[in-house]
């Protein structure tokens, strides 16, 4: 077992005055681009010989302090740095009784529900009613004057909606966590109606990135700053289960900061941070989308903010460098997608989705050319960016070749033959065509398409993944047409996909034996429920983002009015069950920050499409020409596939 240990200084001479910083004794101070982290590593392999149960007798915290941080083992020597004993997080909340809003509400819901008070005790609307409303249709009819009515039901709508975004505001602020004074990241939920919270209470990377991307959008950059930051000393981490170290780049899937008494002072306390990389996880799953999602989130600040000394430290780009050697590192894949285990993304438990799932081959292929535009070019990276420009090829051919289904590629595969043993085969991965499941050959319309959740040896997994087609659009994984063609579908299937509320984490829902084995008889993931085709409104803002990279934000604008609808009404649930969406999902905390922030990502972006750009990944030509050359290699374009130069940019 490897060991390793980090080292972070901070030098205060630059810093920034933003926040109110008590641990540091002085006012509003926070990082600043000139705050230096100093990261020293040094892995022993002396200790492959500990007990089994060491991953517990070595789990500690780290510890950043004024001056300097411990890493790893908390017996060494802190007494060394100035220690940061800071107050509660609660207690230097940003959000007080006069930040909340005094918006246009009325009060229709019910009266009594303590959770109906948001901020300072502004009650949401509920607008689908008002809308609807048989009272307010005859009091304009009897009036005669249709057009004034039409224009007081758009200022009244308006006034619904004002009132629904800051409500939502106010929500957001008051998941901030803070970290010795500074905000760096927001709790999973805060639902006040639950009492066992689980972890979520925890700041979840992947859960992060649409709060991180609402801040931006409006304006406040510390927090995402100070996240990028604090998550990237985690990445260091010791992390072990049972004795195995998984790689040295792997992100955590969350983290806590935990109020601890100071070592030697009863009176006084200091805050840590705990990272949890799957080994206290339900399922101990790696998150593999985490390093991914934290490329994605970096490029972004420095788009918006403008700040680019960031993502240019030293510490950044080796941070960057850590999680690219962890995907790009050889083993015994044929395949240019990435080998994951079930549960390793959004999906945080057994649904099936082990293998090549096309969630986190959507985000690689982003983390890919979003880390090659930040890159500092220097000799000593040429071979990574090498072969990251050799797996874009691979990978965007591989997926859009043979992760693409439509009617005709249906057809195709309906009639293949199988047992094919040469290079030129047409059905390279032996699929049996009764493997096509039958609501599949009703389902396809007529026009569009979609890219398949998954690809094995005789198997290809046909459900639709809502997540990884929505990023294949945004990164540019899919072609121009494919894209289209998604939307197309998800408009032809908007009743299915979309229900009473958007969107589908997946479709259809596994059921009976099949639900047997595959979740293991999961209870949460009953048909129709959680991740098993459930409905998680977070997904609004990547399909919004989709929506505006394909200049078709209708669709997006009509699923943020259905959210309207009733999410505020609702609580902000993280999801909804049943195939029409209809019923708030069984176990679905309230007040989740992802669908909080995700509905206001949508709504900033619909104001200012040309803001999305900070997470686009628009098609570069040069990889346009490798994948023609590479399809041009070969006439059959199915046969075997002779590229003769690697692809150096
Ligand atoms: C659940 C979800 C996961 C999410 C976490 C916190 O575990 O499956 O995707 O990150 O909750 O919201």
């Amino acid at each position: 077992m490897g060991t390793s240990e980090a080292m972070l200084i901070l030098s205060s001479t630059g810093s920034k005055l933003v926040f109110s910083d008590p641990c540091l004794g002085k006012p509003n101070s926070t990082f600043s681009p000139k705050f230096h982290v100093e990261s020293r590593k040094r892995r022993s392999y002396s200790g492959y010989m500990k007990p089994l149960n060491c991953s517990r007798a070595i789990r500690s915290f780290l510890t950043i302090h004024k001056g300097g941080a411990s890493h790893g083992n908390m017996m060494f020597a802190q007494s060394h740095f100035l220690n940061c004993h800071c107050q509660r997080p609660e207690s230097i909340s940003g959000v007080t009784a006069e930040d909340a809003n005094g918006a246009l509400i009325f009060d229709i819901e019910n009266e009594s529900n303590p959770f109906n008070v948001v901020g300072n005790g502004a009650k949401p609307i509920v607008l689908g009613e008002l809308q609807q409303s048989e009272k307010e249709k005859e009091t304009f009819t009897s009036n005669g004057e249709l057009a004034d009515a039409e224009t007081s039901k758009r200022t009244f709508r308006k006034a619904c909606v004002n009132s629904i975004e800051e409500e939502a505001w106010n929500l957001l602020r008051e998941s901030i966590v803070y970290y010795c004074g500074s905000p760096i990241g927001t709790v999973a939920a805060k639902d006040p109606t639950e009492s066992n919270v689980l972890n979520y209470d925890q700041v979840f990377i992947r859960d992060f990135i649409p709060s991180g991307i609402a801040f931006l959008l409006n304006g406040e950059y510390d927090i995402v700053r100070n996240f990028i930051l604090h998550t990237l000393q985690l990445q260091s981490w010791e992390k072990t289960m049972d004795c195995h170290s998984p790689g040295q780049g792997l992100m955590p899937a969350s983290f806590k900061v935990r109020t601890v008494p100071l070592e030697g002072d009863d009176s006084a306390t200091e805050e840590v941070l705990d990272p949890d990389f799957g080994e206290a996880a339900i399922g101990r799953v790696a998150p593999v989308d985490s390093g991914l999602w934290w490329i994605i989130l970096l490029r972004a600040y420095g788009k918006c903010s403008g700040d680019l000394s960031v993502q240019e430290r030293v510490d950044v780009q080796t941070g960057i460098k850590m999680i690219l050697r962890l995907c790009l590192a050889d083993g015994f894949d044929m395949f240019p997608t990435l080998l994951v285990t079930d549960g390793s993304c959004m999906i945080d438990r057994r649904m099936g989705i082990h293998g090549h799932p096309l969630e986190i081959q959507a985000l690689f292929y982003s983390a890919l050319l979003c880390a090659r535009e930040m890159l500092a070019p220097e000799d000593g990276s040429a071979d990574l960016v090498r072969a990251l420009n050799n797996r874009l090829v691979a990978l965007s051919f591989h997926i859009r070749e043979y992760y693409w289904v439509d009617m005709r590629k249906l057809n195709e595969i309906y009639r293949y033959k199988t047992e094919e043993y040469s290079f030129d085969a047409v059905n390279k991965f032996n699929i049996y065509p009764d493997q096509i499941p039958p609501w599949l050959l009703e389902w396809m319309p007529n026009k569009g398409g979609y890219l398949i959740g998954n690809l094995q040896p005789a198997h290809m997994d046909f459900r639709f993944f809502s997540l990884g087609n929505l990023w294949s659009i945004v990164s540019s994984l899919a072609t121009v047409d494919q894209s289209h063609a998604i939307l197309d579908l998800i408009e032809a299937k908007w009743a299915d996909l979309v229900a009473g509320m958007p969107f589908k984490i997946c479709y259809p829902a596994l059921e009976g034996e099949e639900w047997r084995i595959i979740t293991g008889c999961d209870p949460k993931n009953t048909p129709w429920s959680y991740h098993n085709a459930g409905s998680f409104p977070t997904l609004l803002w990547q399909l919004t983002v989709a929506c505006i990279k394909m200049n078709r934000t209708d669709i997006a604008s009509k699923a943020v009015e259905m959210v309207e609808r009733r999410i505020s009404r609702d609580k902000w649930p993280e999801y909804y069950d049943t195939k029409s969406g209809r019923f708030m999902g069984k176990q679905a905390r309230l007040f989740q920050t992802w669908s909080i922030a995700g509905y206001l990502v949508s709504k900033l972006l619909l104001a200012d499409p040309h803001a999305a750009k900070i997470l686009i990944n628009v098609e570069d030509e040069e990889l346009v020409n490798a994948f023609s050359c590479m399809i041009g290699a070969n006439p059959r374009r199915r046969g075997r596939m002779v590229v003769k130069k690697s692809y150096i940019v």
